[in-house]
């Protein structure tokens, strides 16, 4: 039975959280039961745990990280074996691997109203982010005769405009029954406090509970059990705002396993020392991801004898997860991490205030918190060039005009790996615009085989 307004009042009287229902004499019978069924669904479990973690943020300036050092890494050098690959791609044939896309945030530094994957980055087509990745799970399911299940979670804010946009466009080429969406979970927001907030005089504040959502979402939602029916044993994980990542990428995918690894974690070198990616570490024979803001500058330019960053190596969560690792993780609970933001909320009489400086914290989970738990954890390095160029800014490193000139250069590499001469400015930036369907080639092999004889590139140039 749903929620009554008397069991709502002694939920949250318990909890001293009364003034969620302020405003009810004024609300009318439809705001009154999404009202309610937020009340249902708050786990003061949760909150607890939010406050907990509140009262040990507050005050800290930074928490102590403890003693850790550099994870091993299997350098692009030692992680290219070709029989390595093959485990990768019979893994691929033999229909165990599924893909996994998480595309639950709010893209708010983008400044994009609208679920982030439908960014239109394609150089010539247009082609948005969705799209892109969507062919490229296409692809290899042509190209190894299998089947690669798509998994995408989404977020109660931009779920329905996803599904929307697939439909319409007829999934971009998938079976449809091999796309399944999901909803992430949502977490109030907390005041100094401990108290929740109404962003309006009928609804809570709440926000996405982070990647690290995925867990418990794949088990509520009964995708954990999709996963079981389909026969799949081994999921490549990965962002949605990075068009260059190799989805499934056999290679990895042999390494993960022959490593009998139960989370394989990509890894680049940093740009720079202030980078924003996670550090890989290791800490009592485990891996951990350490996030960029949880670390002290001294920490990110701690360098080596040899001049190297001591703390090299950063994840671009690219991961893959053995599905029984997945399903051991989706019963625990991740850490908390806090965030104090400028959140708008409803004053006594009802009216909305945006405060001008942060008042309330966000919670959130993060997916790489799952690593310390694994028996074994498997780091690769690979070339920064070829698999990560993300659309994170409007402007700047890692914007749209950053994604699309790396989208065009790694093309044109492999044009050059066909013998095929690319017109290049003085600084080696291509003259063209080149886009080449993930369908029609996912790598310069697949595109020696497709090119018609004495190809050449006299302007922008569109294969698909
Ligand atoms: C993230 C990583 C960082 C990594 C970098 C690589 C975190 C905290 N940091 O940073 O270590 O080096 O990407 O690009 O993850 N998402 C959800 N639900 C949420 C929140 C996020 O699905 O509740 C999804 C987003 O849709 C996106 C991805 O997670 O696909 C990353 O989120 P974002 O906030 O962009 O992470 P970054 O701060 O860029």
């Amino acid at each position: 039975m749903a929620m009554t307004y008397s069991g709502a009042l002694s939920k949250l009287i318990e909890q001293k959280q009364e003034h969620v229902l302020a405003f009810w004499d004024e609300l009318d019978e439809a705001q009154r039961v999404g009202l309610l069924a937020q009340v249902e669904a708050l786990d003061f479990a949760d909150v607890a745990r939010m406050r907990k973690a509140l009262a040990k943020q507050v005050g800290a300036a930074s928490p102590p990280l403890g003693e850790f050092g550099p994870a091993p890494v299997l350098t692009l050098a030692e992680a290219g074996d070709p029989a390595v690959r093959e485990l990768g791609v019979d893994a691929l044939r033999s229909g165990k691997v599924g893909a996994l896309l998480v595309a639950g945030g709010q893209g708010s530094r983008l400044g994009y109203e609208g679920p982030k994957g439908c960014y239109e980055i394609g150089p010539i087509t247009h082609a948005s982010l969705f799209e892109i990745h969507a062919r490229k799970i296409l692809a290899l399911e042509q190209k190894f005769n299998t089947e690669v299940p798509f998994y995408i979670m989404t977020s109660e804010a931009n779920d329905a405009p996803t599904k929307a946009f697939f439909e319409e466009h007829a999934h971009f080429g998938l079976a449809p029954e091999r796309v399944t969406f999901f909803v992430q979970g949502m977490w109030p927001g907390l005041t100094p406090e401990g108290n929740l907030l109404l962003d309006r005089p009928d609804h809570i504040f709440v926000s996405p509970d982070g990647h690290g959502g995925i867990l418990s979402a794949l088990r509520i939602r009964g995708v954990l059990q999709d996963m079981a029916d389909r026969g799949l044993s081994t999921l490549f994980y990965f962002q949605v705002d990075n068009p260059l990542v190799e989805i499934a990428d056999p290679a990895f995918l042999g390494q993960h396993l022959a490593n009998d690894a139960e989370i394989s974690v990509k890894v680049c070198a940093k740009r720079d020392a202030a980078e924003g990616l996670g550090v890989v570490v290791a800490r009592d024979g485990h891996s951990e991801v350490i996030e960029y803001s949880d670390l002290t500058d001294a920490q990110k330019e701690e360098r080596t004898a040899d001049g190297q960053l001591r703390l090299l190596y950063g994840s671009v969560a690219i991961h893959i997860f053995t599905f029984g690792f997945l399903k051991r993780e989706a019963d625990q609970n991740l850490p908390l991490h806090v965030a104090f933001k400028k959140v708008p909320y409803c004053d006594a009489s009802g009216a909305l205030v945006k405060p001008d400086a942060p008042n309330a914290y966000k919670f959130e989970k993060f997916i790489f918190d799952v690593l310390p738990d694994a028996e074994r954890a498997t780091n690769v390095e690979f070339a920064r060039e070829e698999e990560f160029s993300p659309v994170k800014n409007a402007e700047g490193n890692d914007s749209p005009a950053t994604t699309r000139r790396d989208m065009v250069a790694k093309c044109a590499r492999w044009f050059e790996e066909c013998g095929i001469a690319v017109p290049r400015d003085a600084d080696g930036t291509p003259t063209v615009a080149i886009e080449i369907d993930p369908c029609y080639a996912l790598n310069a092999e697949d595109l020696k085989g497709k090119l018609p004889a004495n190809f050449k590139i006299a302007g922008d140039v569109l294969l698909k």
